[in-house]
């Protein structure tokens, strides 16, 4: 049967992580090539490793730091080389704040490394990007889709997260904005907004002491209508659906995957 990504080269940051990997498995089942990148090398070759030999799908792959933007360079370069094209990029590599502080109690560092990552990341990712998909959409009227993993905290704000908020908030702000100037140059350019879900990065955060406060699911659940975390394949669902060929008129979206946390 053929797959909705047949042929597609999809890149993925954070590719090793609760989100990026299940979307790499979920874009490998449909048919596409995948270029995965990570900061934990170890665990990115893993992950490579076991799809490439249940699924049969071709895959580069390289590690390292998404605030140094010499790896959204060599990545978009990658794609190119080994895959002729890229298609799809998924721009999910992320860090969230060590533990719910007042914004007072941040420590400058931590804030610093959260914008670097979080924010100025994205940055380096569509500055890389945006110009293969823009010549590929020249020279063949194929552009490309851009989907960044940014979060509810990146449209309304989220008390103890305020860092990550603010770079959240950037990313939906340079989502708009890179959309509105591609949207007549063949690429779309959408948010995926999910609230607390089931990967490491929010189940590290319950249940255990971190600076004096420890974080049960209830309270992290609380003010969600549906009462719970999300699964991680409904949130990887949002990443399908914007970056699928048949979303051809969506450009600039927030995407929210938060059980109707912001349907207020
Ligand atoms: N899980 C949630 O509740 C939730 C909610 C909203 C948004 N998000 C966002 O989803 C994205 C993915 O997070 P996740 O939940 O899968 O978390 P995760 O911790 O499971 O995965 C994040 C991955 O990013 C990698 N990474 C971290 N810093 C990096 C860096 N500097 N350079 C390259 N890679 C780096 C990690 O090694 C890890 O594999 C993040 O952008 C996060 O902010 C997560």
């Amino acid at each position: 049967m053929a797959g909705l990504f047949d042929g597609a080269t999809v890149l993925i940051t954070g590719a090793a992580g609760g989100f990026g990997s299940a979307a790499a498995r979920r874009y490998a089942r449909e048919g596409a090539r995948l270029v995965l990148s990570d900061y934990d090398a170890g665990a990115l070759d893993a992950i490579g490793l076991e799809i490439g030999e249940e699924q049969g799908s071709e895959i580069a792959s390289l590690a390292g730091d998404i605030a140094d933007e010499r790896l959204s360079e060599d990545l978009a370069a990658l794609a190119v080389d080994r895959f002729g094209r890229l298609d799809i990029a998924v721009n999910n590599a992320g860090i969230v704040q060590e533990a719910f502080e007042k914004l007072p109690k941040i420590a400058s560092d931590e804030a610093r490394r959260i914008i670097d990552v979080d924010l100025v990341g994205v940055f380096y990712a569509l500055k890389h990007q945006l110009p293969v998909m823009e010549r590929q959409f020249r020279e063949s009227g194929a552009g490309g889709a851009i989907v960044n993993v940014a979060s509810v905290a990146g449209v309304t704000g989220a008390s103890g997260l305020s860092v990550y908020a603010a770079a959240k908030h950037g990313v939906v702000g340079l989502t708009r904005s890179a959309a509105q100037e591609y949207a007549r140059l063949g690429v779309r350019i959408n948010a995926v907004c999910p609230s607390f879900a089931r990967t490491p990065m929010a189940t590290d955060m319950l249940d255990v002491e971190r600076r004096g406060k420890v974080v049960t699911e209830n309270q992290l659940v609380r003010g969600i209508p549906m009462a719970r975390m999300a699964e991680v394949e409904e949130v990887i669902e949002a990443f399908i659906f914007a970056s699928s060929p048949h979303n051809s008129f969506m450009t600039g979206q927030t995407l929210h995957v938060d059980g109707g946390l912001t349907a207020y």
